[in-house]
């Protein structure tokens, strides 16, 4: 899919834009402050229904104003054109596709948006966390049947956490079922991507680096060795005493290791910056080839930070992706060599003013 019309009302320094993007490659430019990362957290709110740098969507909403609204005409890969339509007021959020009330998971798949920011690095240097929310987004757009399992897994571990608070273990076993029923599929499904990710990652690094040896380690968020249901039965005394649980597919995280040793512990920054790189577009082009859709890549603020030649490298691997692309920098040279560039449009921001400067 791409944006073809784009409107914010109310976001930010942004109080109104519409703007017609490219469907390839969409260059934002502006000096700090302009608005920039305003105009990406706009498509990244309405594919997300949330924003990627508040936690209250109230701080997105312009000062003064009650509601926002982002709203977007697109195209599908099959020709098909829709109607996506976001607006939250500080209680509520209303979405609409075609003018039908709709829920967030219908806005995830109607646009799926994939972010790389400066901080995105911290994919794999920080807690598992980021790397959990990185792969099931990946398996939410792969698998169409994960979310309502993982919605059962989480709803069976949230009443088995409540048992355990209430040290109370007469449900227990019931709950222990529903969760390595349902945790044993959202295990698989997150294990059976990765597996599908690896080859179309490896390709991608190779491109942008030369390790030979790398290799993704799952961990199923549990021993290995032990069953699921063994963990809970062994860890139920663990789980009591601090009302939680401990062990399960809650917990999951994976490894990246290149020569046998964990990537986040010896490669450098930049390199760790490629890596990260290279699993996020791997996961695009995953959904480019398996899927009837695409994804529309948001890069804020990345290219300043890359050197020359990867520059130049991004910009033409983003081309052979043929999806819909917005990416940021304060000046247009940031982006580095754009003569290999055919097709693309340059939008210059100021004082969440947005104005179509190129396109070719
Ligand atoms: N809720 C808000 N209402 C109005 N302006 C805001 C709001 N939140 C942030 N801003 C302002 O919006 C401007 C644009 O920010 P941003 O999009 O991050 O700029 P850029 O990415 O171009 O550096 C900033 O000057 C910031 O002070
Ligand atoms: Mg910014």
């Amino acid at each position: 899919m791409s944006l073809q019309k784009l409107d914010i009302y109310s976001l930010r320094n942004i109080e109104r834009a519409s703007i017609e993007p490219s469907s390839t490659i969409n260059l934002i430019t502006g000096e700090n402050g302009s608005g920039k990362s305003s105009l990406l957290e706009a498509i990244f709110v309405l594919g997300r229904a949330r924003s990627f740098r508040a936690t209250n969507i109230k701080q997105v909403i312009q000062f003064d104003k009650n509601e926002l609204i982002i709203s977007a005409q697109l195209i599908h890969k099959t020709g098909q054109s829709y109607h996506l339509g976001i607006q939250f007021s500080g209680k509520s959020c209303d979405i609409r596709i075609n003018q039908q009330n709709s829920r967030k998971a219908e806005l995830a798949y109607s646009l799926p948006v994939l972010l790389i920011h400066p901080k995105s690095y911290k994919l794999l240097d920080a807690g598992p966390q980021i790397r959990r929310e990185f792969l099931d987004w990946g398996v939410f757009n792969y698998e169409d049947e994960f979310l309502v399992f993982w919605r059962k897994y989480k709803k069976a571990l949230q009443q088995r956490n409540s048992l355990l608070k209430a040290k109370n273990t007469k449900q227990i076993n019931v709950w222990n079922t529903e969760l390595v029923q349902y945790g044993t599929i959202v295990s698989n499904y997150r294990k059976e991507y990765l597996q599908k990710l690896k080859p179309v990652f490896l390709e991608i690094s190779q491109y942008f680096l030369n390790f030979k040896n790398i290799e993704f380690k799952y961990l199923a968020g549990w021993e290995d060795t032990v069953s699921f249901t063994d963990v809970l039965v062994n860890e139920l005394g663990k789980d009591l005493k601090y009302g939680y649980t401990h062990s399960g597919p809650h917990r999951c995280d994976f490894q990246l290791t290149v020569d046998g040793r964990l990537a986040k512990d010896f490669v450098s920054r930049g390199q760790l910056k490629l890596l990260m790189l290279s699993l996020k577009l791997a996961q695009v082009k995953l959904i480019n080839i398996e899927k009837n859709n695409t994804v529309c890549v948001l890069i804020d603020d990345l290219t300043a930070e890359l050197d020359t030649p990867n520059k130049a490298k991004l910009l033409n691997y983003l081309l052979v992706l043929n999806c819909q692309v917005f990416m940021s920098t304060t000046e247009l040279e940031n982006f580095g060599d754009l003569t290999n560039l055919t097709s693309y449009k340059v939008f210059h921001v100021e004082h969440g003013q947005i104005e179509l400067i190129k396109n070719t």
